[in-house]
């Protein structure tokens, strides 16, 4: 017998990097999933794009974790994944999620998701030395995620369009920008604090619209959210550039989606294919995804 297990990556609507200091944000599940099938075996191994290892916190780092804090079964794991990789998207999460909940199934140990989601924070954190809880929980629970207080809003009814900048994907780039954010506000408390307080207030205004499927105006609000993540400096000319050919192409709304510096942006639109047209002509790769109800699952 074999098991296998898919997770969702995540987007942020709104509040990445002020939710690092408390404020309010939007986070959701989209149908860009890892898949990873556990199999018994005589030893651990690891099959994946990047080769094939045994436990290897160097090489498969999320996935040794995962095994580990299962008790390190001996099974073997392959992974494949629809996520690009440390661009904004929680592709770490979603193969320590999937890998936890498969492990958790074919071995039979009665996890439940809450279980499964604290570890895979706990192994985030040990891996990255930072992280904050979003990513493992919207890609344990799927859905539309108000953080910090963990309320499910209803799914969007509308097209998402992920633009990847193809840059930037460098390993720690989240607590690099993290920090260079801290930094700023160190030098600059008041209008860095204010910019902080105006993205959480977006999050609250923004549960609203989400709703009322005001769609419209949210995105009119994401549009001024990637202006003020541009203000913290966490902003480039490429994700610019993804953003305004979304915005041109009539999205409702696009920011960048995560830590920045590089990485996605993503666009709501009821033209995904138009929008994903001129993503891609303004120089992205342009993925047309959905909002995923649901978070791990077997499959
Ligand atoms: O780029 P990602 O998906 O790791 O998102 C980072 C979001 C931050 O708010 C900048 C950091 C965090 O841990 O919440």
């Amino acid at each position: 017998m074999a098991t296998t297990c898919t997770a969702p990556g995540k987007i942020y609507l709104f509040g990445e990097h002020a939710v690092v200091y408390g404020e309010t944000a939007i986070a959701c599940a989209v149908e860009l999933r890892t898949r990873v099938c556990v199999e018994r075996s005589n030893e651990i191994l690891i099959l994946s794009d990047i080769g094939t290892t045994g436990l290897d916190f160097e090489m498969h780092p999320y996935v040794s974790s995962a095994i580990q804090k299962l008790g390190s079964p001996d099974v073997s794991i392959e992974i494949s994944s629809e996520i690009p990789v440390g661009s904004g998207l929680g592709s770490s999460a979603a193969v320590t999620v999937a890998t936890l909940e498969a492990i958790n199934i074919e071995c039979g140990l009665l996890y439940d998701k809450t279980n499964i989601a604290r570890m895979a924070h706990e192994i985030e954190m040990e891996v990255q030395g930072a992280a904050s809880p979003t990513d493992t929980f919207v890609s344990t629970f799927g859905g539309v995620v108000e953080i910090p207080s963990r309320k499910k809003l209803d799914i969007l009814e509308c097209g998402v369009v992920i633009g990847n900048t193809n840059k930037g994907a460098t390993p720690g780039k989240t607590a690099k920008l993290v920090k260079q954010v801290a930094l700023l506000k160190e030098e600059y408390p008041d209008p860095i604090g204010s910019i902080i307080k105006t993205i959480g207030s977006f999050a609250q205004h923004g549960e609203n619209m989400v709703m009322q499927k005001k769609y419209q105006a949210l995105g009119k609000l994401m549009n001024i959210n990637h202006g003020l993540l541009d203000a913290l400096g966490v902003g480039t000319m490429e994700l610019s550039a993804l953003v305004y050919a979304a915005r041109n192409a009539g999205a409702y709304g696009a920011k960048l989606t995560g830590a920045g510096g590089g990485g996605c942006m993503v666009a709501l639109t009821d033209s995904p294919r138009q929008v994903a047209c001129a993503i891609e002509k303004a120089g992205g790769t342009a993925i047309i995804s959905g909002f995923a109800p649901d978070g791990v699952l077997q499959v």
